[in-house]
């Protein structure tokens, strides 16, 4: 098992790890009827001398929404849940946001923690405390900074992924390795066949390393104010793709096209065309798309958070594992 910080934990049949972290009577599992039953019989028997209520959302990006905190709500007032109770988030990157979201403003904030069952949730979403619900005008646009008390992510909950959610994920672990280390970059190259399939202990080491870059970064920037930044590589435009696609692409390979956009004003601050070609041949190794769509997505572009009123910050690459804010003046993107 591998421990990052006293926090993240990372490993096979490892849910009992946050036991030190439920302080409390009540336990709500926060979750989703599509995710098989495995890990929540796990939870089920960990959590039996505590009072546990299990609160299914619906499943897709369209979850993230209002309705899905209202009735987050009420079924945390119904339950009479007090300040001592902690939600866990079973599931991907959309349960793990918006119960983020209803734990973070649930009696002002009750304790957290995360159990992401998807590559992407593993790797990503479920580190760095960024909760959110979506506008129908854009992606993420509400939403919070708030920390879970602890991240235990069992890579068992992978076997029963669907590969094409599997593959979406390997898009933020190549987005990590581009903005921040060569070397994870270099040995994602060498491992594409045994990561495709899943080798447990490839897969093990792969998120073990895409997490403990993003703990760093958020540690030196928790509320995005510089570094942080780096990890919106390929998400301007992914956000504007996904919107403009009312969903249907997935995060992970909007976020594959996202940064092969990017690619050729990188090259202008330095990327060298080899090193473009090493990343697109990547992302087509793993099966991810490189085309970008022709579905009108620059018109969501306006809605990005990552605007600022000088202009809009887009994170390019100077080299492989060199990531860079550039400030783009908004005239230039109409
Ligand atoms: N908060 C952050 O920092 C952050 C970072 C990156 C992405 N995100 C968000 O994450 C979301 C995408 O997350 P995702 O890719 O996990 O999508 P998702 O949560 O929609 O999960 C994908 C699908 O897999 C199913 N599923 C989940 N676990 C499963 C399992 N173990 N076995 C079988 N099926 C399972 C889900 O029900 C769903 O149908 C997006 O909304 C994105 O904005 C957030």
């Amino acid at each position: 098992m591998y421990k990052i910080e006293p926090l993240i934990y990372i490993g096979q049949n490892i849910l009992e790890q946050c036991l030190p972290y439920v302080q409390g009577r009540q336990v709500c599992v926060v979750t989703q009827k599509e995710i098989p039953d495995l890990m929540l019989q796990k939870l089920k028997n960990l959590f039996s001398s505590k009072t546990l209520n299990i609160v299914y959302i619906p499943e897709g990006e369209t979850a993230k929404s209002w309705a899905t905190v209202e009735y987050l709500m009420d079924q945390f007032v119904a339950a009479k849940f007090n300040r001592e109770c902690t939600v866990v988030a079973l599931g991907g990157g959309v349960v793990g946001d918006v119960a983020g979201f209803a734990a973070s403003i649930y009696l002002r904030g009750v304790n957290f923690i995360q159990m992401p069952t998807t590559l992407l949730a593993q790797v990503d979403a479920s580190v760095g405390g960024k909760t959110a619900i979506n506008h129908a005008q854009g992606k993420n646009l509400i939403g919070t900074f708030y920390q879970a008390t602890s991240v235990i992510i069992d890579i068992d909950s992978l076997q029963t992924l669907a590969q094409r959610d599997y593959i979406a994920g390997l898009a933020e672990v190549v987005k990590i390795a581009c903005v921040r280390d060569a070397d994870f970059f270099a040995w994602l190259e060498q491992h594409v066949e045994t990561i495709l399939v899943r080798e447990s202990g490839t897969v093990m080491q792969m998120i073990h390393q895409a997490v403990k870059l993003k703990a760093q970064i958020v540690k030196a920037d928790e509320k995005e104010q510089g570094e942080r930044m780096l990890l919106n590589f390929g998400h301007t435009v992914a956000h504007a793709i996904e919107t403009a696609s009312a969903y249907d692409c997935l995060h992970g390979e909007a976020v594959a096209m996202g940064m092969v956009q990017a690619l050729a004003l990188s090259q202008e601050h330095g990327l060298s065309v080899q090193a473009v070609q090493r990343i697109i041949a990547l992302l087509q190794g793993f099966g991810l798309p490189t085309q970008l769509p022709e579905n009108g997505w620059q018109k969501h572009m306006a809605h990005d958070k990552k605007h600022r009123d000088s202009g809009l910050n887009r994170v390019l690459l100077a080299g492989l594992g060199q990531g860079m804010i550039h400030l783009e003046a908004l005239a230039s993107e109409e």
